[in-house]
């Protein structure tokens, strides 16, 4: 049975921001409860970075032990990762180099290459990580997600052969802002995750957040995710909130 997803909404995209850090440390912390390590996908784009730099301060910083977490990727670039359209390269300013990760803990996706050879590289990744040898997707213990005004989710795009991809854990795509060669994770990988983090903010978030959650006939990339097993959230700011209660303004 399909359980709704929780949608939290937050009076700004700072509120919203921490927000996240809270539902961000519940989520390690309860995964280190069962584990030994925390394993968490990144996303990209503009609106987590805030999230990612309040992680790095207290009292986020001090909430998990950051040793115990192994970062992924849901999706990336493949520009070189020193490139401000890197993911990679963003969190590692915002959050990893911070924190002082080791390099041990931190899996960005291959960005040099043949693009199908990189998702079956990073695919290979995950399989090495997780020990998985079989078609059982790896459950991440938490995937943070942003949302983009044409409702793609990491990269999968409206109407892209990525969205049916049933067997493959990563895939090569092309297109977004900037419109690139990118990897990202496929469905079968994010809705096998125990948590679910969908964050987005800001008036231009606010129409497709309408249809994202209200119209299911709208078939929206991002209205693919639904975990299989694990839970769900929205953390909006108002603005991108506006539409969704007949409160807009
Ligand atoms: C990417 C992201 C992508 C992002 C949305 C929203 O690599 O582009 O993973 O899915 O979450 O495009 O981006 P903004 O937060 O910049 O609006």
């Amino acid at each position: 049975m399909e359980s709704k997803p929780k949608i939290i909404v937050a009076e700004n995209a700072r509120a919203a921001a921490t927000a996240a850090a809270v539902e961000f440390v519940n989520a390690v912390r309860s995964a280190q409860n069962r584990n030994e390590y925390a394993t968490v996908a990144l996303s990209g784009g503009s609106t987590p970075r805030q999230m990612h730099r309040l992680l790095t301060r207290s009292p986020y910083k001090t909430a998990i032990d950051w040793n115990r977490v192994h970062l992924f990727w849901a999706d990336d670039r493949l520009v070189p990762y020193y490139d401000n359209a890197s993911n990679f390269g963003t969190a590692c300013d915002d959050l990893i180099d911070p924190l002082q990760l080791d390099q041990e803990q931190v899996h960005p996706m291959p960005v040099t290459g043949n693009p199908t050879a990189l998702a079956d590289d990073y695919e290979g990744v995950l399989r090495a990580y997780f020990s998985r040898a079989g078609s059982q997707p790896p459950v991440f213990d938490l995937v943070c997600l942003g949302l983009g005004a044409d409702g793609h989710t990491a990269s999968l795009f409206p109407a892209n052969p990525a969205l049916k991809e049933k067997r493959r854990w990563v895939v090569a795509v092309e297109g977004g802002i900037p419109h690139v060669s990118r990897l990202t994770l496929t469905l079968p990988v994010i809705n096998n995750a125990g948590g679910i983090m969908i964050l987005a903010t800001g008036e231009s978030k606010a129409e497709i957040v309408r249809l994202a959650v209200k119209q299911p006939g709208a078939r929206l990339p991002v209205q693919n995710i639904r975990p299989t097993d694990g839970s769900m959230v929205w953390i909006l700011d108002a603005s991108a909130a506006q539409l969704l209660y007949g409160n807009a303004r």
